[in-house]
């Protein structure tokens, strides 16, 4: 078993340019079935083979016999055949795995009912029909792990967890982790408490297990993570339920998660003015990825650069949660010079700004421990400066990532750009910062698309650039504006959730199916485009986020009407005189 492993780390190396490097990958300290589902010749096989057009479908597939019999089938059927005949490799396939999925049972999840109370007030009538659909889709997207997986976890990617819980959707048929905070969020709403904390005890157990929350619940996800919102789902679940004592059991595993960041994720900044302790995204993994195998090959392919590190910025961006977009490329174009590491990002710091903040409360109204919660405001407040000495440019009135090559930050529009507001951090009686934040969206024209603020302007082909709209972004962005002092933005933010519960809306009402991301641009709405794989149904967070914003404007949100728009509106923010006129009523509040 050893020496196997060790020969099929070589062949792990896979470097299609000459380079070497010492492999990391998924491997036998996390499971036993890496040279299944995370290296190894099959693998590798199955890809230049091109069995499946999704490289995920392989690696989604549980196996029939144990990984040890598997790979000695293989070898003695495929050792020194040259090139492997695929009509011989698509039956070993069909003779040694079960069909992708086949580990998963589908569910009713905890505390559905199909007409909860908050959904009910929602005063449109085709609005609140449209919700009370979703709140139906949460059966179809129910999953629980087979009993199988328990008994034999080397038989499967899939990392067992207590609970059942949501998926996405489509071909994201296992937990994930920042889309799940949407999807809280959503079951929030439905009144799905139970539902709810079972997936907070899903997350839990991965912390307990692995030290951190994986990007997904597979195997081949152990070397990386995802945008850190398991503190914030906890935080949300609180504050809809005020339940104590469940959440008091989750604080430890809070701290767990939080210590991964500090530990595995922070950089230094210097600047003139000082030294900065901010966090980045930073994968090990230097090995394709397993469930885009094809696509990093052929992305090292197109490129003179070293594969190991090509393919580690390509998981790290993966971490991100943004994976592909411009954002991270050098060149602000092509996805061979990206370089996600030498990104300081804006969101992952306020998304750790936030889990300060909540933490700080926790530990205060939860925990009943006010030394840690002390401890956790300090922090806080610390990181809170640190985020807008190291992001914000005056000059362009924004928060904006920081890259370490250049030294400088990029000032290019990305909507995630608006994550400090989201997250609240930055200090509340800096009331003028959300009007600079809508200042420069305006400006970069991102309110000028009739179904939403796309993610980028850039049209790249990429699926987290122009025009797809994703819905947990343009959420944040409501929700940054609804959130801050200013009367005029919590107006903006409800325009800016009617273009986006109405563009959805028409997708839906033509397809009669919800998805991970929308086109944004003209009057039929699309689902959107571009990518590495194609457009998914489902869809977990879009339908979290329009479940949330429907009970948030149940009262006054409609399907069609003569509301003002944000493109039409605004006009008077960016005049100087429309700022000053904006401060007064502020100060007579205060
Ligand atoms: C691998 O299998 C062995 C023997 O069944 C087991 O003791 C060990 O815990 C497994 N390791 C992992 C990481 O699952
Ligand atoms: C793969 O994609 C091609 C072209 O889109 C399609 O014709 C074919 O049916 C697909 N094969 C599978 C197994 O889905
Ligand atoms: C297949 O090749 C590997 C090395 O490439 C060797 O270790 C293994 O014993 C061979 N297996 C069989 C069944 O011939
Ligand atoms: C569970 O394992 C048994 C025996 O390997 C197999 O026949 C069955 O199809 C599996 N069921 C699931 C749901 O994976
Ligand atoms: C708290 O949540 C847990 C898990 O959903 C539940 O079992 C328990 O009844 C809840 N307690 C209260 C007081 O609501
Ligand atoms: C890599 O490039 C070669 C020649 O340019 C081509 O034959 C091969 O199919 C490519 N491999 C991948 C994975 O794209
Ligand atoms: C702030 O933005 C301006 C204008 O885009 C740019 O010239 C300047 O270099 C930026 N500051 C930093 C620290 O990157
Ligand atoms: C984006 O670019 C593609 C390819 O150049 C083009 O077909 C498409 O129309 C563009 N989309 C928009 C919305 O401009
Ligand atoms: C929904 O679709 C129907 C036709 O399928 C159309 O008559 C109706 O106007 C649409 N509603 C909205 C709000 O777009």
């Amino acid at each position: 078993m050893i020496l196997r492993f060790i020969l099929a780390l070589a062949v792990t190396a896979l470097s299609v340019n000459g380079w070497t490097c010492n492999v990391v990958m998924c491997d036998h300290t996390n499971t036993n079935n890496s040279q299944i589902y995370c290296g190894g010749d099959i693998l590798k096989a199955v890809n230049e083979a091109n069995l499946f057009n999704d490289s995920k479908e392989f690696v989604d597939m549980p196996l029939k016999f144990d990984p040890d019999t598997t790979i000695a089938d293989f070898e003695a059927e495929f050792n020194g055949t040259g090139k492997i005949d695929p009509v011989k490799l698509q039956k070993f396939v069909n003779d040694h795995f079960y069909p992708a999925g086949h580990e998963l049972e589908q569910c009713v999840p905890a505390g559905y009912s199909p007409k909860p109370g908050k959904l009910m007030t929602i005063v449109d009538d085709s609005l609140r029909d449209w919700a009370l659909n979703l709140n139906n889709v949460w059966s179809h997207l129910c999953r629980k792990v087979s009993d199988n997986v328990t008994l034999h976890p080397e038989l499967h990617s899939l990392i067992e967890v207590p609970h059942e819980f949501i998926i996405p959707g489509g071909r994201f048929r296992e937990p994930y982790y920042w889309d799940a905070y949407w999807i809280v969020k959503g079951l929030l709403a439905s009144e799905m408490y139970e539902a709810a904390a079972r997936m907070l005890l899903n997350y839990k157990s991965y912390v307990d297990r692995f030290g951190f929350i994986p990007n997904g619940g597979r195997v081949y996800y152990l070397q990386r993570s995802q945008p850190p919102m398991y503190i914030p789902m906890i935080y949300e679940f609180y504050e809809a339920t005020k339940n104590v004592s469940f959440v008091r059991k989750l604080l430890a595993s809070a701290e767990a998660e939080l210590n991964f960041w500090d530990t595995h994720r922070t950089v230094d900044v210097s600047l003139p003015h000082g030294d900065y302790t901010l966090y980045r995204y930073n994968s090990a993994s230097n090995v394709p990825r397993p469930e885009a195998f094809k696509e990093d090959m052929a992305t090292a392919n197109a490129t003179d650069r070293q594969s190991c590190d090509l393919w580690s910025n390509l998981a790290t961006t993966a971490e991100t949660g943004y994976d592909f977009s411009t954002r991270w490329f050098a060149d602000k174009k092509s996805l061979v010079t990206i370089e996600t590491k030498n990104v300081v990002p804006v969101d992952l710091n306020s998304f750790i700004c936030w889990n300060l903040e909540i933490l700080t409360f926790l530990f205060e109204y939860v925990g009943m421990d006010t030394v840690k919660s002390d401890q956790y405001r300090q922090r806080y407040i610390t990181h809170r400066r640190n985020l807008q000495k190291v992001f914000f440019n005056e000059t362009e009135g924004a928060w904006l990532d920081y890259n370490l090559r250049e030294k400088a930050h990029n000032p290019t529009f990305y909507a995630s750009l608006a994550a400090p507001l989201f997250t609240n951090c930055y200090e509340k009686l800096d009331s003028n910062k959300a009007v600079q934040i809508y200042d420069f969206f305006k400006r970069h024209k991102a309110f000028e698309f009739t179904s939403g603020v796309p993610q980028s302007t850039i049209n790249s082909s990429q699926q987290w650039d122009f025009p797809n709209g994703w819905s947990h972004v343009n959420h944040m962005i409501i929700e940054g504006f609804r959130k801050s002092n200013s009367p005029q933005m919590q107006e903006e933010a409800f325009a800016l959730a009617t273009k986006w519960v109405r563009g959805n809306y028409k997708v839906f009402n033509a397809t009669k199916h919800m998805y991970e991301k929308y086109d944004v641009v003209g009057d039929i709405p699309q689902p959107g485009a571009g990518g590495e794989y194609n457009v998914q149904e489902g869809f977990g967070w879009s339908n979290g986020v329009i479940l949330d914003l429907l009970v948030t404007y149940g009262d006054r949100i409609s399907v069609s009407g003569g509301d003002k728009t944000t493109a039409a509106a605004g006009a008077y923010i960016s005049s100087g005189l429309g700022l000053i006129a904006l401060m007064i009523p502020m100060f007579l509040r205060a």
